[in-house]
């Protein structure tokens, strides 16, 4: 099994987190973690925090001479904030000799939308601070850095991974679906918001720069792709093994996600089951919907053909050899430059919510974020399928199973 866990506060010394489970023998390239993290930090509409952080993931245990070594694998991504939080965020009782930055008042007056409110009722806290600092989506960082790995893991089962940005408010892309994985791989690093089509994205940045300039933010929608996913991944056996339960599970704890769908996601609700469901046709010749090689050779060929993929590459709870599709819909930034009515919970009078320093918009990092969440789960589905305590086993298992399915449904002439 492959878990994790985060540690660290937004403008603390920095951010920590464990990944357990890991096949030994991995040859971790820490330079994609960095590209990684990079991609997090940008998109149209993010906040300047982002231009002072260039994270950067030192390991601190689980490699040695580059490799895994089956030990838990640490991580740690220093904020360079930093140097100017540590008179308000420090760890000791008393202020600390030689701390720097400003020692900033309590925050008091709670954010609709955020977890202040909610976080200090819940732990008793009088400075809102305490919430925020752990409720802020620099937690994310540390699940991108983590990602980074699992998705070297999925790359020794020839999985790849990308993202589109879909929606910005009421902007949206006609139809998600009709987007291929190699259309959303081939956007430019430097796509201001990471959509296939620029005639979308110029209205999407202009949606974007009103909200900014009416001191409002934005929410939008974004969808995430997994191309050769092995077959047979997850079971519909139990309720807490179905893949998609799990994936829905992994986006929705992405901060100030509110829905996802897999496939048609929500749509299929209104459309009759004749237009909805993928028809299964007899395939002729090798080359199937699941596209060229993936680095380690042929997917399992499952001797049949998929027109459409409406159910997202998921059925029973199941991948099915079709490309894995995945949305998540997030909610407008909560902290308003315009701010929205709240209460000082010191005196319990009206008074307009906190003004932190804020993103606009965020969805182009919170499909980077999804993207991680998303390999996470299908490494740790495809180490549940195919084992192995080393990267070894794991790839033999994987081509096994690969080889004895293909000869099994290989279409017959
Ligand atoms: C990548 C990313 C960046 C975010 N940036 C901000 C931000 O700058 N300001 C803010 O108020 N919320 C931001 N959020 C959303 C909040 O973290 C989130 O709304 C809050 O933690 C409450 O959680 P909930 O919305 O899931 O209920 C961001 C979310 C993501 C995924």
């Amino acid at each position: 099994m492959l878990r994790f866990l985060t540690a660290g506060e937004s403008h603390g010394k920095a951010l920590v987190t464990i990944l357990e489970g890991l096949p030994a023998g991995l040859a971790i390239d820490f330079e994609a973690v960095t590209r990684e993290l990079r991609r997090r930090q940008g998109g149209y509409g993010r906040g300047r925090r982002m231009a002072i952080e260039s994270d950067r993931a030192e390991p601190l245990s689980g490699v040695r001479h580059g490799l895994s070594t089956g030990a838990p694998i640490a991580l740690m991504i220093p904020n360079k904030d930093w140097e100017n939080w540590q008179r308000t965020m420090h760890v000791e009782p008393e202020q600390p000799a030689g701390a720097t930055g400003p020692d900033r008042p309590m925050v008091t007056r709670p954010r609709p939308g955020h977890a202040d409110l909610a976080g200090v009722v819940k732990y008793g806290h009088d400075d809102i601070r305490n919430v925020l600092e752990r409720a802020s989506a620099r937690e994310t960082a540390a699940r991108v850095a983590i990602g980074a790995i699992a998705r070297q893991i999925l790359e020794q089962v020839g999985t790849e991974i990308v993202s589109h940005v879909t929606s910005i408010g009421l902007v949206s892309l006609p139809d998600a679906l009709a987007i291929s994985f190699e259309d959303a791989r081939a956007i430019g690093d430097d796509a201001p918001l990471h959509c296939v089509d620029p005639r979308v994205e110029r209205e999407m940045i202009a949606e974007i720069d009103r909200a900014r300039e009416a001191g409002d933010t934005m929410g939008g929608s974004f969808e995430v792709i997994a191309h050769d996913v092995p077959p047979g991944l997850g079971s519909y056996a139990q309720w807490d093994r179905k893949l998609d339960g799990r994936l829905a599970q992994a986006l929705m704890s992405i901060p100030a996600i509110k829905a996802v769908g897999i496939g048609r996601g929500p749509a299929a609700a209104s459309l009759p089951g004749s237009r909805l469901h993928d028809e299964i046709l007899p395939r002729h010749g090798l080359q199937g919907p699941q596209g060229p090689q993936g680095p380690q050779g042929r997917q399992p060929v499952v001797g049949v053909s998929r027109p459409t993929n409406n159910a997202g590459g998921l059925e029973g709870g199941v991948t099915n050899g079709e490309d894995l599709r995945i949305s998540g819909y997030m909610k407008p930034i909560a902290t308003l430059m315009k701010p929205l009515g709240s209460v000082d919970l010191t005196t319990m009078t009206e008074s307009p919510a906190t003004i932190e320093r804020s993103d606009v918009c965020a969805v182009p990092a919170a499909a980077v974020v999804g993207e991680a969440m998303v390999a996470l789960v299908l490494a740790d589905a495809a180490m549940e399928k195919f084992g192995g305590d080393s990267v070894q086993e794991l790839v033999d298992n994987f081509r096994a199973f690969r080889d004895r399915t293909a000869a099994r449904f290989a279409p017959r002439q």
